[in-house]
């Protein structure tokens, strides 16, 4: 009966360590941080972007989180400063990543704005990067015989149009782009501000 009682309360002291270091610390060291002066609330275009984002796994190849320069030359590849805990206020749930097999995308807003290279990456990465191992999401566009009212035709590389073809982009898409537009965290920011 003993040895049961100290290994229950060993495993309750364990438990209770693992949850203050890993929950209860963390909340009370970000609780009140405040969203910088320059990042704006997502716009619901945006927010429909991230979850095509979130349901297609760009996560599984794209990091949110360029690190500082102690620890990699994140800045050197063009990603931008050191994120902070502020940049992820609307984040929900943030979209870090762990994985970077394609290059970080937290600032693609600003290193890339062009929503017509974003579509026709989309829809073929190998027309813009001879030899990128990106996957083609064909499924967020459509190809039809010619345009109809309101449609967004996308302008491809010669060579990669379909034969006779348009490519329209479907709203997902268009969503997706604007969320990838957004992505710009340039603005300056000191320290993460608490109140
Ligand atoms: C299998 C891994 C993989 C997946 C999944 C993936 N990508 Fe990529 N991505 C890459 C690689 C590798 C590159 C670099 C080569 C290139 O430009 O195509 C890249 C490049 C990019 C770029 C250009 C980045 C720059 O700095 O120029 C954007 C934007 C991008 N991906 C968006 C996305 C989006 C949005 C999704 C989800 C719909 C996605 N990727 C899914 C691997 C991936």
């Amino acid at each position: 009966m003993h040895d049961e009682l100290k290994l229950l309360s060993g495993a309750m002291v364990t438990l209770a360590l693992a949850t203050s270091a890993l929950v209860v610390v963390p909340f009370m060291q970000l609780k009140g941080v405040e969203p910088p002066a320059g990042l704006k609330p997502y716009t619901s275009a945006q927010l429909r972007g991230r979850e095509v984002y979130i349901a297609n796994g760009c996560i599984y190849c794209h990091s949110q989180q360029p690190r500082d320069r102690a620890l990699a030359p994140d800045d050197k590849r063009g990603w931008g400063r050191a994120s902070v805990a502020g940049d992820y206020h609307y984040d929900k749930p943030h979209l870090l990543g762990t994985m970077r097999t394609g290059p970080d995308l937290f600032n693609i807003g600003a290193r890339q704005p062009s929503q017509d290279w974003h579509l026709g990456h989309l829809y073929q990465p190998r027309a813009y990067t001879p030899g990128s191992i990106m996957p083609a999401y064909p499924y967020l566009f459509e190809v039809k015989d010619k345009a109809e009212p309101g449609d967004r035709v996308l302008t491809l590389p010669p060579g990669y149009e379909p034969p006779q073809k348009i490519v329209v982009a479907r709203q997902e898409a268009l969503d997706l782009v604007t969320y990838l537009q957004g992505l710009d965290h340039t603005y300056p920011v000191f320290e993460g501000k608490t109140k």
